[in-house]
C-alpha cells in the first residue's frame, strides 16, 4: 500500500496521542484512505526523555528542521506550541511545499494572516482542526458544512479549564482560588493557566472561528477579552438566584452593516439555555447560519485523545489531497463583510453588583447615575444588610460598552459606594 510520510514536530500530550492512535487504528485508516500514514521523524526538545508512548528511537531528533527537511516527510505536523519556533517551522514547511497540520491556536490567532497568505501564494494547504474546541469538528463545519450560509452568530464555551472552574464554583460553592487549585490537581489546567483564566486561550479560538466565518483575518486588538479571575462565589450565587449560570462565553456576531463583533467574557446566560448545562471540561458551540438555522456542537475541547482525533482527521484529508490542486489553502479571504465593530459600540445587557452603605438615598444616587447615562434598570435584588453595609444587585437593559464605562466611573466615585462594583455581561441569545 502507498505510504505517506509524516513528520511530527512535538511528542507531548497531543503529539504522542497522534502517534499512539495512528498505530492503534492503522488498519482502519489504511482501509478507509487506501494509503498508510507512516511517521518517519519526530522532533522533541529532549530525545532522551522517557516517554509514556514509545516510538522507534531512531525517529527522534532534537532539531525540528530535521523533520521539515527530511525528504521522506510529505506532511509536517506542528504540535510544539509556542510562537516563534512554530512559526519558523510552518513557514519553512510551506516554502518547501509540504502540507502542514497544526493545533497551535495562539500562533494562528497572532500570525494567521501571514501564514495563510503564504500558504495561498505557494498553494500549500495548512490544516488546523485541533486549534479550536479539540475533538469537536467545528472548523470543518464552519468552513465546509455551512459553506452556503452567512454565519449569523457563534456562541461557544471554548475553554475547558475555565468551564471546569466555573462548574465547581457553581455546583460545589468553591471560591475561584479553590476551584483553580482543584483544576490543576486534576490535571485539567496547565501548570501556568494564565491564558485560560484571562480569557485569551478562548479569544485565540474565537479569532480563528470569526476569521473563517467572515472571510477576513481578525486582529486580536479588535477583540474584547475579559477573564474569570475576578469572579466571586457571591456573583455565581446571585446569578443563580436570578435564574442564570455564569459561563466564559466566546461570542461572534455580525451586525446589519456587516461589522464584525468578537468578544470573550464571563457571561450570565439563562439557566434553561442549552449552554448552561455544559459542565466540567466540556466545550459546546451554538452556530446560527442564515440557511441552516440553529446548530449545536458538544464534546471534549482538550486533552490527548480528542485533540489527536482532530489532528488525524486533518492528516487524512491532507494525505488524500496531496496531488490535488486546492482553491482553499486553509483560509479564503473575501470582502463580503466589513470592519471590526469598535469595542466601545458593542451593545449588551449587564449584571451589576455594588457594595454600598445601607442608608436612605443610596439607591436613588445609583439610579440617578444610571439614568443620567441613559441606562435602564430591568430588575434589582438587595440581600439582607448587616446594619451598616449591603449590596445592590442590578440587572441592566442594553447599553454600549462606552455608556457603561462612563456609568461605572461615576458610580465608583460615589461616597456611598464601599468597594469595587462587579460588572458582568448578560446574553439572551436573541441576535
Ligand atoms: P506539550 O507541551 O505537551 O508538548 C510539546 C512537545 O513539543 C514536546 O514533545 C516538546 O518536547 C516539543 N517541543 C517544544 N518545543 C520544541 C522545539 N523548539 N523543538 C523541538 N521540539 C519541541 O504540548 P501539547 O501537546 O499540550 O500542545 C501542543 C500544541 O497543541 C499546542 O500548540 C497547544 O496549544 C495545542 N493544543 C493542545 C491541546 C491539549 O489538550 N493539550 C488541545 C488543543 C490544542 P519534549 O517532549 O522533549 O519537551
Ligand atoms: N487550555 C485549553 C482548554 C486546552 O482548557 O480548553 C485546549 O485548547
Amino acid at each position: 500500500m502507498k505510504q505517506i510520510g509524516i513528520g511530527l514536530a512535538g511528542f507531548g500530550t497531543v503529539g504522542a496521542g497522534v502517534f499512539k492512535h495512528l498505530v492503534q487504528n492503522r488498519d482502519l485508516l489504511s482501509q478507509r484512505l487506501g494509503l498508510e500514514l507512516a511517521v518517519r521523524r519526530i522532533a522533541v526538545r529532549d530525545p532522551r526523555k522517557p516517554r509514556a508512548v514509545s516510538a522507534p528511537a531512531e525517529n527522534f531528533t532534537a532539531r525540528w528542521e530535521d523533520v521539515v527537511d527530511d525528504p521522506a516527510v510529505q506532511i509536517v505536523v506542528e504540535l510544539m506550541g509556542g510562537i516563534e519556533q512554530a512559526r519558523a517551522l510552518i513557514v519553512r514547511a510551506i516554502e518547501a511545499g509540504k502540507m502542514v497540520v497544526t493545533g497551535n491556536k495562539a500562533l494562528l490567532a497572532e500570525h494567521g494572516k501571514e501564514i495563510f497568505d503564504l500558504a495561498a501564494a505557494r498553494q500549500v494547504p495548512v490544516f488546523f482542526e485541533a486549534a479550536v474546541a479539540g475533538g469537536i469538528p467545528i472548523i470543518k463545519a464552519v468552513r465546509e458544512s455551512f459553506i452556503g450560509n452567512h454565519i449569523v452568530s457563534v456562541h461557544g464555551i471554548i475553554n475547558g479549564t475555565t468551564n471546569y472552574i466555573l462548574t465547581r464554583m457553581t455546583d460545589a460553592g468553591l471560591d475561584y482560588a479553590a476551584a483553580l487549585a482543584e483544576a490543576q490537581a486534576q490535571g485539567f489546567a496547565e501548570a501556568d493557566p494564565t491564558l485560560d483564566v484571562n480569557g485569551w486561550d478562548a479569544a485565540h479560538k474565537a479569532i480563528i472561528l470569526a476569521s473563517l466565518a467572515y472571510g477576513t483575518w481578525i486582529c486580536p486588538g479588535n477583540v474584547f477579552v475579559e477573564g474569570i479571575e475576578h469572579l466571586t462565589a457571591r456573583d455565581i450565587g446571585f446569578a443563580k438566584t436570578l435564574g442564570y449560570r455564569i459561563k466564559l462565553l466566546g461570542i461572534i456576531k455580525c451586525d446589519a452593516g456587516g461589522r464584525i463583533e468578537v468578544r470573550v467574557h464571563p457571561t450570565l446566560i439563562p439557566e434553561k439555555h442549552v449552554l448552561a448545562s455544559v459542565n466540567g471540561v466540556f466545550n459546546a458551540l451554538c452556530v446560527r447560519g442564515d440557511v441552516v438555522g440553529e446548530t449545536l456542537f458538544y464534546g471534549r475541547g482538550a486533552g490527548q485523545d480528542p485533540t489527536a482525533s482532530a489532528v488525524i482527521a486533518d492528516l487524512a484529508e491532507a494525505a488524500t489531497a496531496l496531488d490535488v490542486k486546492r482553491r482553499d489553502c486553509g483560509f479564503m479571504p473575501h470582502g463580503l463583510y466589513g470592519e471590526s465593530k469598535p469595542l466601545d459600540e458593542i451593545v449588551c445587557e449587564y449584571y451589576l453588583r455594588i457594595p454600598v452603605l445601607d442608608k436612605p438615598g443610596v439607591l436613588s444616587q445609583v439610579a440617578g447615575v444610571l439614568g443620567a447615562t441613559n441606562i435602564g434598570i430591568s430588575s434589582m435584588i438587595q440581600p439582607e444588610s448587616d446594619g451598616e453595609r449591603t449590596e445592590l444587585v442590578l440587572m441592566l437593559h442594553i447599553a454600549t460598552h462606552a455608556q457603561v464605562r462612563d456609568a461605572m466611573a461615576r458610580i465608583t466615585a460615589l461616597g456611598c459606594v464601599k468597594g469595587q462594583p462587579q460588572l458582568l455581561r448578560v446574553e439572551h441569545f436573541e441576535g
